[in-house]
């Protein structure tokens, strides 16, 4: 495509974007707010506020009753998990909803559990979020073995040969990150899946940071269980798991006498945040809405090949965020690479990434930075991110950690420029330490 049509389909597809987005409007010290923090929760679209406000004052109710609102929340929360089975490429009894990852996380692992004995082995890896490590940690309480998959930490990959040599016939579940929250590297999860399943293991894949940039495919996957939030990705603070449905039916999980025993239910505890949901679904709504507009360039044609109806929507809105991201992600890499003292910590090029770009700055610590830029309205996150055993591996946790970049669709060209002339002034940054000091 040439250069120029593309610059104009960017440039529609970031404006569309953004008039979603009623926090873009927001400033601080009257200064526009550019909002480099979403690896950490994205900002939300208004149909997913007016979806929970629709929620909130037309149904509000407990779900499973005989009245009104009650089975309009059921309509509600149904028509939620078929959203979702769209975006995971599932079946709808497989969506099941929860507080947050991190929840259903320990949820999955107390029931696990039950299917293992002494001396069975669950493997992590060092690259994870600590929402997929502590749930599997916590079962060495138990005589179960953890081993972790160590990192290279000249690359911020899993040591796959490393993986290879701990995947014993003991081996009941493997836990991985399908891309990392902290310095963008996407794991080769389907490798990692079917390897694990030649030794009878079920796997879980924490896709909290990836669903947000790439499209997810369970079937392709083959994972037995898939865990995300909305807040990564649009939504609001909600934990979204895939189950299969043959292994979640098997699964003794933990559940009240009155409760549902079958899939989807199966692993949902409690009256579920029913606001959230409907928020989510239309997250998940707002992905697809950007693939019905946007998605029918011809780059795009042959990854679609094949798909429809709402899925995809879905993917096309994914890629077309893909695509606007990579070249934001070219032009931050390059940038930073100039400065001075800047060191860039993630997977060499050509290696699969998320736009989630870190780094250290010599000389100042990660949370001056983060203060510094706070300053002059450019909200980043600094520090482990919770992905406190890698940046421990990387050799930074006791000196502050990284200056995190997160580049979301509403993000811009501009935004990034303004985050480097601010990195580039030293002076000011200087002035700035010395007088919060
Ligand atoms: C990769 C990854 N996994 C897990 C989590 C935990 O998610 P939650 O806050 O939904 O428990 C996060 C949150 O930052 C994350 O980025």
């Amino acid at each position: 495509m040439p250069e120029e049509e593309r610059e104009q389909i960017e440039r529609e597809l970031s404006e569309y974007v953004r008039e979603q987005f009623p926090s873009l409007q927001n400033k601080i010290n009257g200064c526009s707010i550019a909002y480099l923090d979403g690896p950490g929760g994205y900002q939300v679209p208004s149909r997913v506020i007016k979806g929970m406000e629709e929620y909130l004052i037309n149904i509000n109710a407990n779900a499973e009753g005989s009245f009104y609102t009650s089975r309009k929340t059921d309509e509600m929360l149904e028509n939620a998990r078929e959203v979702f089975s769209d975006f995971f490429n599932c079946s709808r009894e497989e969506v099941a909803f929860g507080a947050n990852m991190t929840t259903l996380s320990f949820i999955l692992a107390q029931a696990l559990m039950r299917e293992m004995k002494l001396g069975d082995k669950v493997i992590i890896t060092e690259i994870d979020h600590e929402g997929n490590r502590a749930p599997w940690l916590e079962l060495r309480e138990r005589g179960i073995i953890v081993d972790e998959v160590p990192i290279d930490v000249n690359t911020c990959t899993l040591k796959m040969d490393d993986f290879e040599r701990k995947l014993l016939r003991n081996t009941k579940v493997v836990a991985v990150n399908y891309a990392s929250n902290a310095v963008g590297t996407i794991s080769d999860v389907n490798r990692i899946v079917r390897m694990a399943h030649e030794v009878g293991a079920y796997t879980i894949v924490d896709a909290v940071h990836y669903a947000a940039h790439r499209p997810i495919d369970v079937q392709e996957i083959g994972t037995d269980f898939l865990v995300c939030s909305a807040y990564k990705f649009f939504g609001p603070h909600v934990g979204v798991i895939y189950a299969k449905k043959d292994v979640l039916s098997k699964l003794r999980t933990m559940q009240v006498r009155p409760a549902r025993h079958y899939p989807p239910y199966r692993i949902e505890t409690g009256t579920l945040n029913h606001e959230g949901i409907a928020g989510a679904a239309e997250a998940v709504k707002f992905v697809a809405d950007i693939g019905a507009r946007f998605g029918h360039t011809k780059k795009l044609q042959q990854s679609l090949a094949g798909l429809q109806g709402h899925r995809r929507n879905i993917v096309a809105g994914l890629l077309t965020f893909e695509s606007y991201e990579q070249q934001l992600t070219d032009y931050l890499l390059n940038e930073l690479s100039t400065i001075q003292g800047v060191r860039i910590y993630g997977p060499p090029e050509g290696h699969l990434r998320t736009s989630t770009t870190s780094f250290t700055y010599a000389g100042y610590a990660a949370r001056d930075v983060a203060q510094y830029l706070d300053s002059k309205g450019i909200l980043v996150w600094d520090g482990d991110f919770f992905a406190t055993t890698l940046v421990e591996r990387l050799g930074l946790l006791d000196q502050g950690g990284l200056v995190r970049i997160g580049i979301a669709p509403y993000n811009t060209r501009e935004e990034l420029t303004r985050l480097i002339d601010s990195l580039n002034d030293t002076a000011a940054l200087r002035t700035f330490v010395s007088t919060k000091r």
